[in-house]
């Protein structure tokens, strides 16, 4: 349709740009164009299937995001600091001078100027929508300053303020929760098995296994569900929104009963203490995991003195999502257990 407008969705191969994409594209008054790097990979063609414009760019690239951005009334844009630190890994850096860590979050604050940059000279420009999250060195008042993939977000987030104050006035923020999958799909993912992983043991008891204490409030997101309806609220709302997003406010201890309540599987939380060194983790990583884990008790997830943070139900139409307990059900409990 002519009249359609366009929203142009980075990351759209991944869990939260995936569930923007998912969204639009259910709104005839819209028309979707994602991006990725590899326009031939399996999940971009599948998006290509479904209607999706899939357009070519490249985050370290502010020339490739111009154009893919072109005509956009609508962008949404997500980094992704752990694949840029994995990547980094495989690199051999030398890390006398820097850690890993620092610099993966210093190349993720490049690529979020660079879409910021390539999104303020799109003429048409309704709504920017950023993924970030909450400056933890500010809001900790400088209790924690190792935790990167939140502060360099945050220092994105400041820069379309700072260097781009007509975009800034049409811009909203989004802050995933944590994510439910990280729980359930992925072993291997940055806390890895000594730290955040599902086992069983020998009397059947799944443990979810952490050193982050169990029973303070956290806000939970099924990211690949749940990103889509609350971009769309930002998008259809007035800007200047810092939303923190969740489909619940529970402690871990809390999400683990849902998994259990899901599962029908006895679970229970295993707090490990977080001075003994950790296999899985280089050291500063386990810094960063570390310090975010105690900030997010003490300073809470989304930094719960800056004042501008909203909750979903202080959005106009906040959406409905599911709950915890519905996610889990929809699980293979047979290849988790057996991972
Ligand atoms: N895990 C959590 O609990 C949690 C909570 C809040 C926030 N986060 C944040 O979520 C972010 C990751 O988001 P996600 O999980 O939605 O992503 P994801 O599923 O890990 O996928 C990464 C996406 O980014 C795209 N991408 C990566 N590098 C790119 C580049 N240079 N240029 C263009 N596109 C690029 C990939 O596209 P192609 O591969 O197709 O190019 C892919 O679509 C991280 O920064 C993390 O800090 C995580």
């Amino acid at each position: 349709m002519a009249d359609q407008k366009l929203i142009v969705v980075l990351g759209a191969t991944g869990n939260q740009g995936s569930s923007v994409v998912n969204t639009f594209l259910k709104d005839t008054a819209w028309r979707v164009r994602g991006i990725t790097r590899n326009p031939s990979s399996a999940k971009a063609k599948a998006l290509s299937a479904r209607g999706v414009e899939v357009v070519q760019a490249d985050m370290d690239d502010v020339s490739s995001l111009s154009v893919a951005f072109r005509d956009a009334n609508a962008v949404f844009v997500v980094s992704d600091f752990w694949g840029i630190y994995g990547a980094l890994a495989q690199q051999n850096k030398d890390t006398s001078e820097k850690p890993l860590n620092l610099l993966a979050g210093e190349i993720e604050l490049q690529q979020l100027k660079n879409a910021i940059d390539a999104a303020s000279q799109v003429p048409g420009l309704e709504r920017f929508v950023l993924s970030t999250l909450s400056n933890v060195t500010k809001w900790s008042r400088e209790k924690y300053t190792h935790v990167y993939h939140f502060d360099l977000k945050a220092r994105a987030s400041a820069y379309v303020e700072e260097a781009h104050p007509e975009q800034w006035a049409k811009t909203s923020l989004f802050q995933a929760g944590l994510f439910l999958n990280t729980y359930v799909e992925s072993p291997n993912f940055i806390p890895q098995k000594a730290s955040t992983n599902i086992s069983q043991n020998a009397d059947g008891i799944a443990h979810f296994i952490t050193t982050m204490a169990a029973d303070f409030k956290l806000p939970w997101i099924a990211a690949e569900e749940d990103t889509g309806p609350f971009v769309k609220a930002l998008v259809q709302e007035k800007p200047g929104k810092n939303l923190i997003a969740y489909r619940e406010w529970a402690t871990l201890r809390e999400m683990v009963k849902a998994f259990q309540n899901a599962s029908e599987t006895k679970s229970e939380v295993v707090v490990a203490p977080r001075d003994e060194p950790n296999e899985f983790l280089p050291p500063d990583l386990k810094l960063e995991i570390d310090e975010g884990f105690l900030y997010f008790e003490e300073f809470g997830y989304e930094g719960r003195d800056d004042p501008t943070v909203v909750h979903p139900s202080q959005l106009e139409n906040p959406p409905k999502l599911d709950t915890m307990e519905q996610y889990f059900r929809k699980l293979d409990f047979s290849r988790i257990f057996s991972a």
